[in-house]
C-alpha cells in the first residue's frame, strides 16, 4: 500500500508528478491546499496564503486521510501539518535553482516571491521540513533537473519498489554559479528592507 506525500519548493513539479503517481497506483489524489481552504487567508504583503488555524488544518487533514482506506498521494508544501503515522514515504522533488527561477518568472510571480522561493530551494528548506516531519527513513529525494515527467515517475516507482530512503542527491550551494547566489542574496536583502 502506498501512502505518499509529494513535496518540494513551489514550481518544482509536485502537482504534475502527484497526478501521474495517483494514476499509476490508482490512488486518491489529495491536494492539501484544497482540503484546508477554510483555514487559508490571502496575505497581500507576503503575496501568499497563510494558515490561520493550524490545529483546525491538522484536524481537517487527519479526518480526510483517516476516511480513506486505500492508497493516497498528498500534494503539498505544508508537510508539517500531516501526522507522520499516516504516511509511508515522502517524495521530495528538487530542481536546479536557475531552472526553478525560470519557471517561476514564467508564472509572472512578484519578483521578491520568486527570489524567496529560489533561495528556499538553494538551501533545501523542503527537504529539511520533510525530514523534521517524517524522519530520514521515510524520505526519497529526487533530482528532477532536465528530466521529463515520465522518467521522473519511473524513477520514483523504481525507488518505492526498492523501499530504501534516499537523501543527499543534490547540493545546490556547491554546484550553482556563485554569482547567481550572490545576486540572490542581494535581491533578498532589497526585498526585506523595502
Ligand atoms: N519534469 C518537468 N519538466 C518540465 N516542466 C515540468 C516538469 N514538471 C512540471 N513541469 C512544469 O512546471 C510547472 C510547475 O509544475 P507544477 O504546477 O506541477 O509544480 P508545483 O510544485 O505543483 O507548483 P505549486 O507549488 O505552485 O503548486 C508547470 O508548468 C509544469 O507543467
Ligand atoms: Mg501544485
Amino acid at each position: 500500500m502506498a501512502r505518499l506525500v509529494v513535496t518540494g519548493t513551489p514550481g518544482v513539479g509536485k502537482t504534475t508528478i502527484a497526478l501521474e503517481l495517483s494514476r499509476i497506483y490508482g490512488a486518491a489524489l489529495i491536494k492539501l491546499d484544497e482540503l484546508i481552504t477554510p483555514t487559508l487567508k490571502w496575505d497581500p504583503e507576503l503575496q501568499t496564503y497563510i494558515i490561520t488555524n493550524e490545529d483546525y488544518a491538522r484536524r481537517l487533514i487527519m479526518e480526510r486521510l483517516s476516511s480513506i482506506h486505500s492508497q493516497y498521494i498528498i500534494d503539498t508544501i505544508a508537510v508539517n501539518l500531516i501526522d507522520p503515522s499516516l504516511v509511508d514515504w515522502c517524495i521530495v522533488l528538487r530542481l536546479e535553482p536557475t531552472q526553478l527561477m525560470r519557471r517561476l518568472i514564467a508564472r509572472g510571480w512578484p519578483y521578491c516571491k520568486i527570489v524567496e522561493n529560489v533561495l528556499a530551494e538553494v538551501v533545501g528548506s523542503s527537504l529539511t521540513m520533510a525530514i523534521n516531519t517524517f524522519g530520514e527513513d521515510k524520505i526519497i529525494e529526487v533530482d528532477t533537473t532536465n528530466k521529463d515527467v515520465e522518467s521522473i515517475v519511473k524513477y520514483i516507482v523504481d525507488k518505492l519498489r526498492e523501499g530504501r530512503p534516499i537523501i543527499g542527491v543534490v547540493d545546490w550551494l556547491n554546484t550553482v554559479d556563485t554569482e547567481f547566489l550572490v545576486n540572490l542574496s542581494k535581491e533578498i536583502d532589497n526585498c526585506i528592507t523595502r
